[in-house]
C-alpha cells in the first residue's frame, strides 16, 4: 500500500510519542523495548527518501515534520509537542542512517524528567551522533516564560490570593534586554491568539507590544520594563469582573457596563499589593482607559499626570483589541486597524506614539493578507520595515490561486520574495484569523 508523506509523518510522530510513553516500561536493553523503534526506524527511512534528514520542529506553536505541518495535531502529536516543550527543545533533526537503537535512547532521555535541557548532552554521552537537538532560542524561551508568569498571576488572583510578582519581574527584565537589542523580534512573538481566554492572551500581547514599542522609542531599560509590566497587567482587574459579563456577546445592561468599567480600579488595587512592582505601573493600570484628550474612565483618574508609559500601553491595547476576535466583535483587518489608529491620533491616542508604532510595524502589519511577486497569497506573520514588506509570512495559496493543503511558513527576507499588494480577505473569502 502506498502511504503518502503526510501520513508517514504523522505515523513517525505517533510512534515516537508512544515510544517515549513506553520508555520506562522495560529496562534498557530488554528485547521488547526495542520493538516499537524498529518500526519507527523504517518510517524514518521511508520519509528520508523524500529528502535527506528529517526535522521535527515546533514553530509558532505549529508542529512540523519535514515539510509537513500539523495545525490541529491529534493527541499523540500534541503529547510530542509537550515533551519537546518540557525539554526546552525547539526541534530534532534525524539524520540519514539513524537506527532503532538511537531512537530508543532519544525516547528514554525524553521520558526522563530529570534531564531537562540536557537532551543534546545526553545523546552525545550515549554516543548517538545522528540525532541533533535544536535548542529553543533564548527569545522564545523567555517569551514562553512570560506567558507562564502572566498565567500564574491570573490563576493566583482567580484563587483569591495576592499574586507573587517575583517570577514576573525576572521575566520582564530579560524581555526588556531582548527588546532593546531587537524590538522587531519581540513583536513577532505576539502572534498566537487564544480565543478561549481572551483577557489572558490579550494581556500577553499588549505586554509584548508595549515593550517593543517602548524599546523602539529609545526608552531606558527601566522604562521598557515598566511598559511591559503595565501592559501585562493593564486588564488584570477584569479577573474580578464576572465571566458572564466579560464574555457576554450582546449589549451589556447599564449595571453590567458600570461593573465592566471598574476594571482599571480593580486592577490598580491588585497591582499596588504586588511586591516590587513600581507605583508607576499601578498608575498606568488605573489610567489605561483615560484617553489622550482626557476623556474616558474612571472619573477619579482623569486629572492624574499620566506619563509616556500609559500612552504606550494605550496604543498597544488599542491595536491588539481591534485585531483580535472576541465574543462581541469580528477582528478588523490590519489595514483597517492602522486606519483606526490614525483616526484616534490626538483623540484617544497620542499621535507621536502612534507614528512610532506605525514605523515599527511596517506597511503590512501582522495578519495582513498579501500577494507576493510570485503571485502567491500569504498572511503576514512577522512584520518588518524591510523593503520586501515583512519578515515571515505564511503562504496559503499558490501562484494560480489554489489553496495549499498545508500552508507554508516562509522567511521572505531569506527567500527573496517581495510583497506587492494587499489583498482583501472578503474578496478572497479567507478567514485570516484561522491561520494563527
Ligand atoms: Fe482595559
Ligand atoms: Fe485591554
Amino acid at each position: 500500500m502506498l502511504i503518502d508523506g503526510l501520513q508517514q509523518a504523522q505515523r513517525l510522530a505517533t510512534l515516537l510519542s508512544g515510544g517515549i510513553r513506553g520508555a520506562g516500561l522495560y529496562p534498557p536493553g530488554h528485547p521488547a523495548s526495542l520493538q516499537p523503534f524498529r518500526e519507527l526506524e523504517s518510517v524514518v527511512l521511508s520519509l528520508q527518501r523524500e529528502g535527506g534528514e528529517i526535522r521535527i520542529a515546533v514553530v509558532d506553536g505549529v508542529l512540523s515534520i519535514g515539510e509537513h505541518l500539523f495545525f490541529a495535531p491529534p493527541p499523540p502529536l500534541q503529547e510530542l509537542m509537550n515533551r519537546l516543550d518540557e525539554k526546552r527543545v525547539s526541534g530534532l533533526v534525524l539524520k540519514p542512517g539513524v537506527m532503532a537503537n538511537d531512537l530508543a535512547v532519544l525516547a528514554r532521555l525524553m521520558a526522563d524528567p530529570a534531564c531537562t535541557a540536557e537532551l543534546g548532552a545526553g545523546l552525545k554521552q550515549a554516543g548517538v551522533q545522528l540525532i541533533e537537538v535544536m535548542e529553543e532560542d533564548n527569545l522564545s524561551r523567555t517569551y514562553n516564560e512570560a506567558v507562564g508568569a502572566v498565567r500564574e498571576i491570573f490563576d493566583e488572583i482567580g484563587n483569591g490570593r495576592i499574586p507573587n510578582s517575583r517570577r514576573m519581574l525576572t521575566v520582564v527584565s530579560s524581555l526588556a534586554s531582548a527588546a532593546i537589542k531587537e524590538p522587531l523580534a519581540l513583536l513577532g512573538l505576539s502572534l498566537i491568539k487564544d480565543y478561549d481566554n481572551y483577557t489572558f492572551q490579550h494581556s500577553v500581547n499588549v505586554g509584548v507590544l508595549s515593550m517593543a514599542l517602548a524599546a523602539s522609542m529609545g526608552r531606558s531599560v527601566h522604562e521598557v520594563e515598566e511598559a511591559g509590566l503595565a501592559g501585562f497587567l493593564h486588564d488584570i482587574g477584569k479577573t474580578r469582573v464576572a465571566k458572564t459579563i466579560l464574555n457576554k456577546p450582546g449589549k451589556l445592561s447599564s449595571d453590567e457596563y458600570l461593573e465592566m468599567r471598574r476594571h482599571p480600579e480593580y486592577g490598580a488595587e491588585i497591582v499596588r499589593e504586588m511586591e516590587g512592582v513600581p507605583d508607576e505601573v499601578a498608575e498606568a493600570v488605573l489610567g489605561h482607559h483615560i484617553r489622550f484628550d482626557r476623556r474616558g474612565y474612571p472619573e477619579s483618574a482623569k486629572h492624574l499626570p499620566f506619563g509616556v508609559t500609559s500612552g504606550i500601553v494605550a496604543v498597544a491595547d488599542f491595536y491588539d483589541a481591534t485585531t483580535t476576535l472576541r465574543a462581541y466583535q469580528r477582528p478588523m483587518n490590519p489595514t483597517q486597524a492602522v486606519e483606526e489608529l490614525r483616526n484616534a491620533c490626538g483623540k484617544s491616542l497620542d499621535g507621536k506614539i502612534v507614528d512610532r508604532f506605525l514605523e515599527l510595524t511596517g506597511r503590512f502589519p501582522t495578519g495582513s493578507l498579501v500577494r507576493l511577486d510570485s503571485n502567491e497569497i500569504a498572511v503576514v506573520f512577522t512584520p518588518s520595515a524591510h523593503p520586501c514588506g515583512a519578515a515571515v509570512v505564511k503562504v496559503i495559496m499558490d501562484g494560480s490561486g489554489r489553496a495549499l493543503a498545508e500552508p507554508e511558513l516562509r522567511s521572505i527576507i531569506a527567500s527573496g520574495d517581495r510583497i506587492v499588494d494587499l489583498v482583501d480577505p472578503l474578496v478572497k473569502g479567507i478567514d485570516v484569523a484561522g491561520y494563527f
